[in-house]
């Protein structure tokens, strides 16, 4: 459907230890338990600060058998190696949903391969995602889990989207109706008609 991209880069020196196995940052035992904690489980904690890492998503709503575009960028020059990514919903919050898509540097895994993680260690500047959402709309508002792994002892665990309706329900929602309007095809508001026309005339003038 839509997407949304945006990067920047920066090169940090520590490549080193975790080069050549990329299964490092969410690894082998211990992916079990990163499946259910998000958690690249490295023996250190977490960064407690604000993640310096964006996911945007390119609807307010999702629609069963639909794609979500999502990116996943770095800001402010930060670039990761590490991410994972998951669906869950505001009612089954124990179980994941829907499918991501493998793109070059990802791979599926956790139960039923429904996460998402980094299949090498590269910095990325910015991964552009896509979310297979399930067929029927049952599941109700769901939610993006992501951790994003800087380098080996650098990570932010446990990142939230908002919660996403159906679109069935968003368009119910009395207090959304104007970000609807934010997405509906624009052409025929008032206000292209103007600048079509003021187009037209600076066309005619010259
Ligand atoms: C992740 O964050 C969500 C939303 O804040 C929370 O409900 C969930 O328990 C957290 N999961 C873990 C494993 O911390
Ligand atoms: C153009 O702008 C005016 C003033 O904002 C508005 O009233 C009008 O509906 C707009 N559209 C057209 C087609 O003139």
């Amino acid at each position: 459907m839509l997407r949304t991209v945006v990067l920047l880069v920066t090169c940090s020196s520590v490549l080193y230890d975790v080069r050549g196995y990329p299964d490092a940052l969410f690894n082998g035992a211990a992916r079990m338990r990163a499946c259910d904690n998000l958690s690249p489980n490295h023996g250190v904690g977490p960064q407690m600060s604000p993640s310096p890492y964006l996911l945007d998503v390119n609807f307010p709503y999702w629609m069963p058998d639909e794609g979500l575009s999502l990116t996943l960028k770095g800001l402010n020059g930060n670039s990761f190696r590490g991410f994972m990514i998951q669906a869950r919903t505001r009612r089954t919050p124990s179980k994941m949903i829907g499918h991501f898509v493998t793109v070059d540097g990802t791979r599926t895994n956790c139960e039923g391969n429904r996460a998402l993680t980094h299949s090498n260690n590269d910095d990325k500047h910015f991964l552009r995602l896509r979310w297979n959402a399930p067929s029927t709309v049952l599941s109700g508002d769901v939610q993006f889990l992501y951790t994003v792994v800087k380098d080996k002892n650098t990570f932010w665990v446990n990142q939230t989207s908002a919660f996403l309706p159906t679109y069935y329900d968003y368009v119910a929602r009395p207090d959304t109706t104007t970000p609807t309007d934010k997405y509906q095809i624009s052409a025929a508001h008032p206000i292209s008609t103007n600048i079509s026309l003021f187009i037209i005339l600076l066309a005619l003038l010259f």
